[in-house]
């Protein structure tokens, strides 16, 4: 046992769910082994409390960090923030060097307004979408947040967002009367859209979606783009996840496809909270019309942050690394699960890269992946995004590991023996609750 799981077990008794990020619960990748805690995380260490240091090579504090973990020119940015004072009356003059810049690398847009955290700025692309056109329906693709908008769509019961990145996601609370109000669409289903634009077309406030996940398809945003022209509805392009992979900025650069609003957080910020709503001004002069304000949007570190991110990613062409380092990858899953005859599937763009072992026992599976990756001082499992501080030496040893686990998988799969090789329970997927 481990004193990061002993700790667990305390925060599953005061905090419900354990954690305040369901992608960051132990159980999503290895009940009762999984570290749990951190005490340090630099470049892709990650030392836990114990004193044991791994190389991380999951999804990277979820999407949160493109250029490593405390990254030094960060670091030091934010440091000076602390020391001149994180907040006071005034307002921090970063908020307008990031604005500028933010218009600088999506030329399309005119306005910026700020929110923290990925989910939290969809709402306020929401809230402008519909004080915009007065309208009240939404029609979205993929995952978007866990706020009321976004859930409403389950609330017909016919469990709509399963298809969407998070299985299982419960409604309850959300209140009944936004039933009707949220209707989703899959990438690439074009005739999913108009079916959605033919019955509410005139009600519709934004079409929200992201613009890449697992692969390009820069007609179907040009499509999603014509669609919203013809209704009147606002184009957002939710670049939580997706933006600063592919380029300094939104992945809609790369496929040439301008939407109205763009919602950019996480990378762009390498671990501070941060998020930006960039937009055009006849669209984001509606943010006046309405009441969105909130106290830590105005703190100093999160603009600051994301200046000196952005910077450096600009500086160093840190998606061009996230792309070599992401294919490296993808190629060696394929390649050791080929030596090793183990069936898996390999999808996503190189710097949002995952695998899954098919077949009937893929949860097993995935569950002795961390538990031998884990022993072996690796934290690892079906999702990979790069960071600038993996190199390719650290992925290709990493890779050397993986062929040798992949190899041990597929024997147990063939004697039958997987679940008795797992030392606890299995990994989770999509959202449960904890008994
Ligand atoms: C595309 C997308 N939108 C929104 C979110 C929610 O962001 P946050 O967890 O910062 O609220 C995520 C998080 O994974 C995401 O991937």
């Amino acid at each position: 046992m481990s004193t990061g799981q002993d700790l667990y077990r305390r925060a599953r008794q005061l905090i419900p769910g354990g954690t305040q990020l369901l992608s960051k619960r132990p159980e999503m990748y290895l009940p009762e082994q999984w570290p749990a805690y951190y005490q340090s995380a630099h470049g892709c260490e990650v030392t836990d409390l114990d004193g044991r240091t791994y190389i991380d090579m999951t999804n990277c504090g979820v999407g949160a960090s493109t250029l490593g973990y405390s990254d030094p020119d960060v670091t030091a940015a934010v440091l000076g923030a602390v020391t001149n004072g994180n907040s006071c009356v005034l307002n921090a003059p970063e908020e307008v060097y990031l604005a500028e810049l933010l218009c600088e690398l999506h030329p399309w847009a005119e306005r910026v307004r700020y929110a923290r955290c990925g989910g939290e700025s969809n709402v306020v692309a929401i809230r402008i979408a519909r004080a915009a056109t007065g309208r009240d329906k939404i029609a979205f693709c993929g995952y978007h947040g866990w706020h009321d908008w976004y859930l409403a769509a389950n609330l017909a019961g016919d469990a709509a967002l399963d298809g969407h990145l998070l299985p299982g996601l419960a409604p309850a609370g959300v209140p009944r009367a936004l039933r009707g109000t949220a209707f989703p669409f899959s990438f690439g289903r074009v005739d999913q859209l108009e079916a959605i634009v033919q019955e509410h077309g005139s009600d519709l406030a934004a079409i929200i979606m992201e613009p890449v996940r697992n692969e390009a398809d820069p007609a179907f945003l040009q499509h999603c783009r014509a669609v919203a022209q013809r209704v009147g509805a606002v184009l957002i392009f939710d670049e939580v996840s997706a933006g600063f992979r592919l380029y300094p900025g939104g992945s809609h650069m790369v496929y040439g496809v301008e939407p109205d609003i763009a919602v950019l957080a996480k990378a762009i910020s390498n671990g501070y909270p941060m998020g930006a709503i960039i937009g055009r001004a006849s669209v984001m002069e509606a943010a006046q019309k309405t009441f969105i304000s909130s106290t830590y949007w105005t703190d100093r570190i999160g603009p600051t942050a994301a200046l000196a991110t952005i910077r450096k990613y600009r500086r160093l062409s840190v998606h061009k690394h996230l792309d070599a380092i992401g294919r490296q990858v993808q190629a060696g899953w394929l390649a050791a699960a080929q030596a090793a005859g183990l069936p898996i599937q390999v999808g996503g763009i190189p710097p949002l890269s995952h695998f899954g072992v098919e077949g009937p026992a893929a949860t097993e599976a995935r569950t002795l992946f961390t538990q031998s990756m884990l022993e072996r001082g690796y934290l690892a499992g079906i999702g990979f995004y790069p960071m600038l501080t993996h190199s390719a030496k650290i992925a290709e040893e990493y890779l050397r590991h993986v062929g040798e686990v992949f190899g041990e998988i597929a024997q147990a799969l063939r004697q039958g023996d997987l679940a008795q090789r797992l030392k606890g329970p299995m990994a989770h997927s999509g959202f449960a609750r904890l008994t």
